[in-house]
Parts: C-alpha cells; sequence; structure tokens
C-alpha cells in the first residue's frame, strides 16, 4: 500500500465518529518486549483479572502472531479470530470469547498478519469494528509478540499507552531499548504514553535500578521520557499458575506476584483523569494511526 498516508486522510475526511467528549472511551494499552518470554502474557492476564475485580471492563486482544498465548493461559479454545471480522462473516462483539471468570478475549489468530495488508475499505471497517469495543469496555489490552516487527509496531501506535517489559537480564534492557527507539524513530504521530514494568525481579530495589538505567538512556539518546510502572517480583507461582490454565491473582492471590500485579493496576487506575480517559469517539482515528506506516 504505497499510499496509505492519502487514503487515511481521505477516511478521516469521510467518516468522522460522533464525538461526545463527556463519555469516556475505552483506554487502549499495548504490552510489548523487545526480548521473548519476558512475562507479556502473563501480565496481561492477571491486568484483567485485576482490573475486572476493581469493577473495570476489559478486553484483550492477542495479537501475538501464531503462539496465541493468552488462550493457553485461559484454557479456552476460541471458535473465531480476527479474520472472521476482517472477512466480513462476524462482528468483532460475536468473535469475543469468555472464561470461566469472565476474563474476555479476542483471538488475532491470522487475522493479525491479515491487518498489515488491509485496503482503505477495509480500514475503515477495522476501525468501525474497534470502535465498537468502546461500548462494552474500559480497557482494551493488547499482548504482542517480542521484537521488532511492522505487527508490533502498529500495535504500539494503536495505543493510548504502550507497556514496556524487561526482566532485569542485559539482553532483555538492551532488546527493550532497540524496541523504544526503533518505535520513536518510526513513529510520525504523537507518540503514546510509555510505561515500564521490571519482571522476574529479585527485589523493588533492583527493578528501580533498572528502570532508572533505561529511562537514563531514553533521556539521553532519544530525549524521551518514559515512567516506570511498577514491578513483579519472580515468584514460581506464577508458573504454578500456567500450568493449571488460571492467572496467578487467581490461583495465588496472596502470592508476591499477585500482589504486585495489584499495584500496578492501582497505579494504572490512580492515572490523572485527562491521561486515564480519553473522549468517546477516540477508537476510530486511533486505529487510523496504527496505519499511518507500512
Ligand atoms: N514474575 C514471574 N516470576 C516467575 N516466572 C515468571 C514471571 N512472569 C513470567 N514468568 C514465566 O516466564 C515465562 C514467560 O512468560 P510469558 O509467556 O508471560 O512471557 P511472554 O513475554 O508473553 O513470552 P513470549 O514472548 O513467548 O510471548 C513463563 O514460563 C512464565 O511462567
Ligand atoms: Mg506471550
Amino acid at each position: 500500500m504505497n499510499d496509505q498516508a492519502t487514503q487515511l486522510r481521505q477516511i478521516v475526511k469521510e467518516k468522522q465518529p460522533n464525538i461526545n467528549n463527556n463519555t469516556p472511551s475505552a483506554k487502549i494499552i499495548t504490552v510489548t518486549s523487545g526480548k521473548g518470554g519476558v512475562g507479556k502474557s502473563n501480565t496481561v492476564v492477571n491486568l484483567a483479572l485485576s482490573l475486572k475485580e476493581k469493577g473495570k471492563e476489559v478486553v484483550i486482544l492477542d495479537a501475538d502472531l501464531g503462539l496465541a498465548n493468552i488462550e493457553v493461559l485461559l484454557g479456552v479454545i476460541p471458535r473465531y479470530n480476527l479474520s472472521n471480522v476482517l472477512t466480513g462473516n462476524k462482528t468483532i462483539t460475536e468473535i469475543i470469547e469468555e472464561n470461566e471468570d469472565g476474563i474476555k478475549f479476542i483471538s488475532g489468530g491470522s487475522g493479525i498478519n491479515e491487518l498489515m495488508f488491509l485496503n482503505k475499505e477495509q480500514i475503515t471497517k477495522f476501525a468501525n469494528s474497534v470502535a465498537e469495543l468502546e461500548r462494552i469496555a474500559d480497557y482494551i489490552l493488547i499482548d504482542t509478540s517480542a521484537g521488532i516487527t511492522d505487527a508490533v509496531l502498529s500495535f504500539c501506535r494503536l495505543a493510548h499507552e504502550v507497556i514496556f517489559i524487561t526482566t532485569p537480564e542485559p539482553t532483555s534492557i538492551t532488546d527493550a531499548y532497540a524496541l523504544i527507539k526503533t518505535f520513536q524513530s518510526d513513529s510520525d504521530i504523537d507518540l503514546p504514553s510509555i510505561k515500564i514494568i521490571v519482571n522476574k525481579t529479585e527485589s523493588s530495589k533492583e527493578a528501580e535500578e533498572v528502570y532508572r538505567k533505561l529511562a537514563n538512556v531514553c533521556k539521553h539518546f532519544l530525549n524521551m521520557e518514559i515512567e516506570y510502572l511498577g514491578c513483579v517480583l519472580f515468584d514460581y507461582n506464577v508458573m504454578k499458575a500456567a500450568k493449571i490454565q488460571e492467572p496467578i491473582c487467581k490461583s495465588f492471590p496472596k502470592s508476591k506476584a499477585s500482589n504486585d500485579y495489584r499495584k500496578i493496576v492501582n497505579t494504572l487506575t490512580d492515572l490523572k483523569p485527562k491521561e486515564n480517559t480519553p473522549a468517546k469517539g477516540n477508537l476510530f482515528k486511533q486505529v487510523l494511526k496504527m496505519f499511518s506506516k507500512h
């Protein structure tokens, strides 16, 4: 799609959503990482459950190409995926699956690849579909695959907020920096707010040091501010919960990691209102940002 920018400008001109600034919209949070296996999918399901426990409506989008981590962690085999919406035989609300705790998710499946090759009509259709989620969700949490790919960068552009997960391992920190740098240089739009979770850490002190190192290089070399969202201690119960296909916050609610996930959700929901609540009608335009490159 060579002239995508022109197409997008046309879409915005032709289809202005009804904007009612008084009603809050869903907030899109993309969870990503430079290195694989750092804990993105476990974070997404546990943040979803903890947000739900605080009375928030959440829909997860599993945007991991091929690996489909969310359905495995939640023990639900999805009947449909995003491809069914893109090809037109289902609406987005029809493909939402729910586990026994009421955690809702959409399987990206082969639809994630298809998203990279949509024409103008299909982009409008997809944007309208995502905008439908405004009616039912306070938060849309997107789980991505690791690394620098067009799909990951697109899901970062789609978000109001991007959470980068790193562990204290040096390779995880340098890979997180590489992804943040690519995202910044690739974006000709307002960057979403960038937040860091340090996972599998020995202590909160170690996590804060990791954040400081990463924040310093981002400030020095990219002139970019990144925020600290919190840490999750290394906890074997995360693996035990994954084995029985339940979020640790359900199986071991008093464990160290569950406590940390709840603290992160408190921080997320305590954000100042302006940052916390995008206005209604915002999701349609937000989706178009996703296609502003590639
Ligand atoms: N805080 C933690 N303490 C101990 N183990 C953890 C913690 N967080 C995640 N893990 C373990 O790390 C592994 C990877 O976790 P997860 O699948 O959530 O990572 P991911 O970033 O989604 O991986 P991928 O890049 O493959 O999608 C799993 O075995 C999980 O049980
Ligand atoms: Mg994963």
